[in-house]
């Protein structure tokens, strides 16, 4: 059977390399379509968890896991000879960057070479690991050719760039817009297919290359901006004014603004990461991708800018930082999820440490925090508690946390992300 009528009939048997906050929720949209459903990761643990229906991610529930688990529909391995019977496979990967800042796509290399063992007719073989453009046909398509497989003949490949938002309440993997580009054209109409029986909308563009950029655009598009209302809340502190009042009137204009709102530094595995994947490749072709350049430079540096107020707030109540008691609310990157990757609260709190200072943390998402050298566990938001420390630090602004008792009870606080609305003494503003 053509693989176009297996996907229309759902026998089509999907595969989704790398089980992680992306893959997972994927592999349970295609599951939950009715297709027979076969995750693939290296980690041991993680097909374990699956096999018991232990959900790691916020957003698949034991529940649903184990609905699709129990019917068979679902089932997880680390064994990629599966491929060999998997008609359309999804690759969900990291890409993180090495040491030196440059791109590392040996995870995506990893996958493509087990999908090349057993890359067979009418297969269907799709990256979503965010990357620099071009390397779907670059790494990709190269591998397989050099396979003896034609594309768009003996197989078909796609590039589509995930834009999934753990821990968002609205948007999750059904409702947000999907962007598609094929190889050939008979490649991007049956990705499409395939990904119109689990996403309401997908929207085909004409390259693999364009959907490469696509996602680079929108997630350098967030570093910038972020970047800029850095920089504007370092020059309102100067000025002193405050930034989060100018913010919330400036968004008061119906057209031609949009808020982004300044933090103690960006965090997770995307924002921070993917625009150098874009600044790398462009480089290669001896161009300076300026704005990003400038973007990271002003978010790498916000850890130690927080860490400057800090120090300047505790020399306002006569303390140095030196053998200062100091409590971090929130290790998460971003509010309400348990993610700490790239998270600027591990670098501030390694700053405060280099000074001196004695750090403990409150996260309620990450009861336990292992992190290289750091190592320790989420203290209790009590009234006493908050009165122990010299400083508390707002930085990560999850909905769980009593801001009120935390102005009332904490000597003194840092808000990095305007969560205490009130105005008090005791309370200094990013
Ligand atoms: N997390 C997000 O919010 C998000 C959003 C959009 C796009 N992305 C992109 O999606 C990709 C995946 O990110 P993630 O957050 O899901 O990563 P993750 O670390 O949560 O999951 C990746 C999974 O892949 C597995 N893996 C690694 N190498 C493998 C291999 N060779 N074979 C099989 N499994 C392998 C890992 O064990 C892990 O379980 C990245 O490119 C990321 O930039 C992530």
């Amino acid at each position: 059977m053509a693989l176009r009528d297996k996907i229309l009939d759902q026998t089509a048997k999907v595969g989704v390399i790398g089980l992680g906050y992306v893959g997972l929720p994927l592999a349970v949209e295609f599951a939950k379509a009715g297709f027979a459903t076969i995750g693939i990761d290296v980690d041991g643990k993680r097909v374990d968890a699956i096999r018991s229906a232990t959900s790691y991610i916020q957003d698949v529930s034991d529940k649903e896991l184990r609905a699709l688990t129990a019917s068979g529909r679902f089932t997880a391995t680390t064994d990629s000879s599966v491929l060999k019977e998997i008609d359309a496979v999804s690759i969900c990967v990291p890409t993180p960057l090495r040491k030196t800042r440059d791109p590392d796509i040996q995870y995506i290399a990893d996958a493509t070479a087990k999908i090349r063992t057993y890359l067979h007719a009418e297969m269907l073989v799709t990256l979503e690991s965010t990357t620099y453009p071009g390397t779907t046909d670059e790494v990709l398509l190269a591998e397989f050719r050099s396979a003896g497989f034609e594309v768009g003949k003996d197989f078909y490949l796609a590039f589509s760039p995930e834009r999934i938002d753990p821990g968002n309440p609205q948007f999750n993997t059904r409702n947000t817009p999907k962007i598609i580009g094929g190889v050939t054209r008979e490649c991007a109409k049956l990705a499409k297919l395939l990904y119109e029986q689990v996403v309401e909308r997908v929207i085909p563009v004409s390259s693999t290359r364009s959907a490469e950029m696509v996602k680079l655009l929108e997630n350098t598009f967030r570093a910038v901006n972020i970047g800029l209302v850095n920089e504007v809340a370092i020059m309102c502190d100067k000025l002193g004014i405050d930034v989060w009042e100018v913010i919330e009137a400036a968004a008061t204009k119906p057209f031609g603004f949009m808020p982004f709102y300044p933090g103690p530094g960006l965090g997770g595995h995307c924002i921070p990461i993917d625009p150098l994947y874009l600044s790398w490749k462009l480089k290669l072709l001896n161009y300076n991708a300026r704005f990003i350049e400038l973007a990271s430079e002003i978010n790498t540096a916000m850890p130690e800018y927080v860490t400057s107020k800090i120090t300047r707030a505790l020399n306002r109540n006569r303390k140095a930082v030196n053998g200062s008691r100091i409590l971090m609310l929130g290790v998460a990157y971003k509010r309400n999820i348990a993610d700490i990757r790239e998270s600027p609260s591990l670098d501030i709190i390694r700053l405060l440490e280099q000074e001196g200072a004695e750090v403990a943390y409150s996260d309620p998402f990450v009861p336990e925090l292992r992190a290289d050298t750091i190592s320790r566990q989420s203290q209790d938001v009590t009234a006493e508690n908050l009165r122990s420390y010299d400083c508390v630090v707002v930085v990560t602004d999850h909905s769980d946390f009593d801001y009120d008792l935390i102005q009332r009870e904490a000597k003194l606080v840092v808000d990095c992300r305007n969560a205490i609305r009130r105005r008090a003494d005791n309370v200094i503003k990013l």
